[in-house]
């Protein structure tokens, strides 16, 4: 019997046309994911993609709290996440019950959460943000002391950036990101002298304060792509290197070290995509009484972002 290899590119292709549909993919995401993605980038833009859609169907080739924001801010669309293995260790570090324990040492504080955190922490914080717009938003409270959940590094980073507001982080981390050590920033100083070092702030803040630049992933990519710099060290995941180094062939790119990979970031395949989409499968649902109250609070980090 002959033997038909699908092509599961044409036919995804040909399913997102029947059927309404576009892929928002993170640039954590394996790179074979982008020619079959509709916008690829970082959780605060892929979130303005999600609101901004008139399509039916949106599959999230990210991890849960990513798909989990999508059907946040469209309620009535479809949201798929292609393969459920796709977690968070950091927004897994908190539950309801432990962000109610933090809340109670510091009473009448604004509570601020990271996007990296499931519905129901978000359906009991007054506004999240990401790591490209947190400076932003949490400026725009107005408020002298916050709390930040789950990310202790993103919201030490935040509060040095700031200068004047006193925030109070949980003890949530990135183990992929705090692989990256101080030395290995003074080691790529020395094998790379001509290079830029580029860092995400969920690194331990003695990271950051060696890097030249500290931004989201998305702002990154963009900061290489834009700098009259020749070479750089990438201190975030693996998947912005392998896109730059794709956009980028003329300069230079570097991983900070060896195995910067989020391995929850790469279940997700095209295989995955194209049986998400063909049966409409692993949609995101969220019960009414936490859509409500978490869609309050990412819909304030959209809102405070507008200006
Ligand atoms: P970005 O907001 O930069 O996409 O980061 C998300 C993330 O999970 C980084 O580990
Ligand atoms: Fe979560 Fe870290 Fe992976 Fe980002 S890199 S998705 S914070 S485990």
């Amino acid at each position: 019997m002959a033997y038909i290899k699908m092509n599961y590119i044409e036919e995804i292709k040909r399913l997102k046309k029947e059927k309404n549909a576009i892929i928002l993919t993170h640039c954590y995401q394996n790179i074979d994911l982008d020619e079959i993605s509709d916008f690829v980038g970082d959780s605060f833009y892929l979130s303005k993609k999600a609101q901004e859609t008139n399509a039916d169907i949106i599959v999230f080739a990210g991890v849960s709290f990513m798909a989990q924001s999508a059907k946040l801010l469209n309620p009535d669309k479809k949201v798929l996440l292609p393969n459920l293995n796709s977690g968070c260790f950091m927004a897994d570090m908190l539950d309801v019950e432990q962000l109610k324990e933090f809340k109670s040492k510091y009473p009448q504080m604004p509570v601020v959460c990271y996007i990296n955190s499931t519905a129901e922490i978000k359906a009991e914080c007054d506004i999240c943000c990401t790591s490209s717009n947190a400076l932003k938003v949490i400026k725009s409270l107005g408020a002298k002391e916050i709390l930040f959940v789950p990310d202790t590094y993103l919201g030490k980073w935040v509060e040095k950036k700031l200068g004047n507001i006193k925030i109070h982080t949980y003890n949530g981390f990135c183990p992929t990101h705090l692989r990256i050590r101080p030395e290995d920033i003074d080691i790529a100083r020395i094998n790379y002298p001509n290079a830029k070092i580029l860092a995400h702030p969920e690194c331990h803040q003695s990271v950051s304060k060696k890097a030249d630049f500290v931004g989201s992933t998305k702002e990154i990519m963009e900061f290489a792509i834009k700098s009259q710099n020749k070479e750089f060290v990438i201190a975030t995941e693996k998947g912005v290197l392998d896109r730059l180094k794709r956009d980028c062939p003329e300069k230079k790119f570097h991983l900070i070290k060896e195995d910067i990979i989020c391995k929850n970031m790469k279940w997700n395949s095209v295989e995955d995509i194209y049986f998400a989409l063909l049966n409409e499968r692993y949609e995101i649902k969220i019960s009414e009484q936490i859509r409500k109250k978490a869609f309050e609070c990412i819909n304030n980090m959209m809102e405070a972002c507008k200006q």
